[in-house]
Formats: structure tokens, sequence, C-alpha cells
């Protein structure tokens, strides 16, 4: 039995359904599970269980061989969470996994750099990543750069989101909302994407699909192991990306940048008022300072997944859904 820790989100959803696709037995933790039939019809079971609550994580991890976690609150939908929340949880849900004899254990991180220490997410997953490390136990950190369905879209595009389900985008936090009304389509309609850091930043974009079939691989492929950068299969600067949507969409698109000193000042503001809202500040601060220009093709080769799609692909693939539907 594999646990997915995050099942309702975008990628835990998917890292489900591609498990069940391969036949797996899957449990799918969840708060809500009126809100998760998706899920159970792929064949999952759905167990309720919440890492701020402990004394449901024994039942979660009844007879579990493996947990894939990518539980996160960058885009919190209830009272409490917080990433300190969200730690102690996690530290919780190692420990019960180190104890009940959890065979592997794999995660989805965040690239290594130096806000590490300043960022709530970054700060997460180190803390994990340490964790696991002390265990004992198998594990596989994948540390990934931006996933091309969600940061093309919060650049400023509707696209990237066509046919996506559970959407992080558009989870019912506030915040994230307002945002979305205000720059969702900002590409389509006036031609621009306002990205964090400078236009030539390079990163190596992952289809968030397959993140989760590498994050599906790497609950058997051992070999793979300790914390290890995973991208997609090109590196591609802001600027290119740019280049690309105005091919796709067939119109002009320039960038606009913020530079990372804007979303230093805004997480520093608005950590004591909207806390929730600083820690995004500060994702987008970690956003405007990382480069992910790697060539892990060997990563994904170990991990024994090909095939993994380019931005133009993907957004090829999205403008066509609409001249289909
Ligand atoms: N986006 C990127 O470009 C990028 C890049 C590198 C790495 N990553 C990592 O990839 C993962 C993305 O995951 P995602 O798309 O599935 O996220 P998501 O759509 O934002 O979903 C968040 C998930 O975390 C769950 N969760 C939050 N607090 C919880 C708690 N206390 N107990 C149990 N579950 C809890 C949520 O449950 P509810 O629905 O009940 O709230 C939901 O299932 C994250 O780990 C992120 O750090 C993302």
């Amino acid at each position: 039995m594999i646990l997915v820790v995050g099942a309702t989100g975008q990628l835990g959803s998917l890292v489900v359904r591609e498990l069940r696709g391969q036949g797996r037995q899957v449990r799918a933790m969840v708060r809500d599970p009126a809100s998760a039939q998706d899920l159970a019809e792929t064949g999952a079971e759905l167990v309720t269980a919440d890492l701020r609550r402990p004394e449901t994580l024994d039942a979660a991890l009844a007879d579990v061989q493996a947990v894939v976690a990518t539980a996160n609150v960058v885009a919190p939908t209830r009272p409490g969470d917080t990433s300190d929340a969200l730690d102690a949880g996690y530290r919780d849900l190692v420990a019960r996994c180190t104890s009940r004899g959890v065979r592997r254990f794999v995660m989805a991180s965040v690239p290594a750099g130096d806000l590490d220490g300043s960022v709530p997410v970054a700060r997460t997953k180190r803390r994990l990543e340490r964790l696991l490390g002390d265990s004992g136990l198998s594990f596989a950190s994948l540390r990934l750069p931006p996933f091309t369905e969600v940061w093309l879209a919060l650049v400023g595009s509707s696209l990237p989101l066509r046919d996506e389900q559970r959407p992080n985008l558009g989870r019912p936090y506030r915040f994230l909302r307002g945002f979305r009304r205000l720059t969702g389509s900002s590409v389509e309609r006036h031609g621009v994407m306002i990205v964090p850091g400078t236009a030539s930043a390079r990163h190596a974009f992952i289809s968030i699909h397959d993140v989760a079939r590498l994050l599906a691989a790497a609950v058997d492929r051992e070999a793979v192991s300790g914390a290890v950068d995973v991208g997609g299969p090109e590196v591609l600067s802001w600027t290119d990306v740019s280049a690309v949507f105005a091919d796709v969409l067939g119109r002009r698109v320039r960038v606009v940048s913020v530079p990372g000193a804007v979303f230093a000042a805004a997480q520093r503001v608005l950590a004591p008022v909207a806390p929730s809202v600083s820690d995004i500040m500060g994702l987008d601060r970690l956003m405007a300072s990382m480069r992910t220009d790697w060539d892990t093709a060997e990563v994904a080769a170990r991990l024994g997944v090909g095939g993994l799609r380019t931005v133009e692909q993907v957004l090829r693939e999205k403008a066509a859904l609409e001249t289909v539907g």
C-alpha cells in the first residue's frame, strides 16, 4: 500500500492517478473525503487524516510500505495551516513511518539555495530532508524546478490551466483568487508576462504530469536516493518562454520583471499582518533568486522515466484543446 500525503492537491492527485494507472494499491490521505470522490473513483482508498492531527496518522499508515508526500501550505485553505504546523506534522509522520517500518519515503521538494532559512516553503523542505536523512528511512527528495502548468499560469496566462484538474491556483484561498482575477490572462489580453526576477533567469521547466510520473517511479527505484535535482527536458529563460507563448498565441509577448527585492520587502512587511501572503511573497522571492539551468536527463533515466514534455509541447497541447472543445 502506498500512502499519498497531499492527495487532494494538483500534484498529489496526479500521483494518485499515476499509481492507480499502474495498478498499485493507493491510499489517498484527505482531510475532507466528501470533496475527494474523484480520487475514490480511481480505485484509491480514502483515509481521513491530517498532518496537524497526529492521532489520525497511525490509521493512515496501517500496512503502508511507501509514502509519497506533496502536502504543502502555499495556498492554505484552513485556519492554522501554517508552515510551522506543517513541519510539526511532517516530524510526527516521519517518526511514525520509522517506528512502523515503512520501506520508502518520496517527497516533492524545491531546489536548495541561499534563501533556505528565510523562505518558509524552502525551510520546510530542508527540515523534512534532514529528518528523513536522520531517520534511516530509504528516501528520495526530488528537488524540482518551476512546474510549467503552474508558473506559466502565475506569470499571467490561463492557457496552462486548461484541462488541469484540482489546480492549486484554483484553491479557495482569497489572495490567490484576487491575484488571478487581476493578472490571470495578461499574456493573452495584453501580451505581458510578469515574472519574478530577471527575464534572463533560466529554468529546466517541467510538466506537473511528468513530475507525478517521476515521483511514482521513485517509490521503487531505490537507486535514486537522498536529495536529487530533477528537471524538464530543456532549459529556457523567461524571454525564451515569452517567445514560445508568442508563437503559440500568434501575438507579441513581452516580459516585465519584478526584482526579488520587491518580494523581499513585501515578505517582511506582510509577515506580522498577513502571514500566508507573506509566505507567497517569499516564494516569489525564492523564484526570483533561483536558477535551475540543469541537465538532469541522467536522473530521469535512472528513474526509468522518458518522454518529458517541453514547454512548447505543453502549451501547444493546451492551445489545441480550445479548438477541439
Ligand atoms: N509549483 C511548482 O512549481 C513547484 C516546484 C517545485 C516543487 N513543488 C512542490 O510540489 C508540490 C505541489 O503539490 P500540489 O500541487 O499537490 O499542492 P496543492 O495543490 O497546493 O495542494 C496542497 C495539498 O496539501 C494538503 N495539505 C495541506 N495541509 C495539510 C495537512 N495539515 N494535512 C494533510 N494535508 C495537507 C492539501 O490538503 P487540503 O486540500 O485538505 O487543503 C492539499 O492536498 C509541493 O510539495 C510543492 O512544494 C512545486
